[in-house]
């Protein structure tokens, strides 16, 4: 085959994660839930853009991530894939995708590469039945990333959108959680709202990169949704959250003006018209 005739190569790359792991530098990834954003996050040359099932809330509308279904995952990762054609991309297995049966998650998370074309999907929890789902799609070739923590598809079990890790013995589950998704075979494990030093020391423990938000400076790369990030999502300010632009300011100052110009007639002015001479 040619290399004209070959699919593009993503930038990030498996081998690239682990090695960047250990030459210390930090792996920096976004969610993405569209064709614009994601060429512009390709553009920011970030190392993996995840479909986040996050797209419940930030897109959708939904009070959880639990409503969302595989087919509004696939539909919005192949919208990524359009934007993103050489970045690696890692899509959220969303609830009760990949927890009936192993059986039932290869045959969702194959449809999911076969269809939108991403590298690899993300699990949450590390109890030993996802751990033996996570070898099962390693061994089938889907590369899979782990997801510890505060794990929003398990938000009424664990009470809220809280810190995991506090007490000694949630640290030592998670700490033991890590390992067994490492010898499962996941390639990187997401740690979410994880005390600073309990994601340092799981982040030395592992061999594999861990990626977090809200688990402080140790991780190996860090991840952030994209609307929080741009300061698009208004009222949601938790304390690891930076902003780092104020859109829904912009957005607002833009709205307003398009209002009051329609109203006033002042647009469209013959700048925007066409005549009939072509
Ligand atoms: O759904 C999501 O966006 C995520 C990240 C916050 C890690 O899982």
């Amino acid at each position: 085959m040619s290399t004209e005739t070959q699919s593009p190569r993503p930038r990030g790359s498996i081998p690239r994660f682990l090695e960047m792991k250990r030459q210390g530098e930090k792996i920096v990834a976004l969610t993405a839930y569209d064709v614009l954003f994601s060429r512009l996050v390709e553009e920011a040359e970030v190392d993996i853009v995840l479909i986040g099932d996050s797209l419940g809330q930030v897109v959708l509308g939904y009070p959880s991530t639990i409503p969302v279904t595989l087919e509004e995952m696939i539909h919005h990762g192949k919208a990524v894939r359009r934007g993103a054609e050489n970045t690696f991309l890692v899509l959220d297995m969303p609830f009760l995708s990949y927890q009936v049966s192993t059986e039932d998650a290869l045959r969702n998370a194959g449809r999911v590469l076969k269809e939108t074309l991403v590298q690899a999907v993300k699990l949450e929890g590390g109890t030993a039945a996802t751990c033996t789902t996570a070898e099962t799609l390693v061994r089938a070739g889907i590369p899979v990333m782990g997801h510890l923590g505060l794990t929003p598809q398990s938000v009424h079990a664990l009470g809220g959108y809280r810190v995991q890790g506090r007490e000694a013995a949630t640290a030592e589950r998670l700490r033991h959680q890590a390992r067994a998704l490492e010898e499962a075979g996941c390639f990187a494990v997401v740690l979410e709202l994880v005390p600073a030093g309990l994601a340092g020391e799981i982040s030395r423990d592992l061999t594999i990169p861990t990626i977090g938000i809200g688990a402080g400076p140790q991780c190996d790369g860090q991840v952030l949704v994209l609307y929080d990030a741009l300061g698009l999502n208004g009222g949601f300010r938790p304390k690891f959250l930076k902003r780092f632009a104020d859109l829904d300011q912009e957005v607002r100052k833009a709205l307003k003006a398009y209002v009051s110009e329609v109203r006033e007639g002042s647009y469209p002015g013959a700048e925007h018209s066409f005549s009939r001479d072509p």
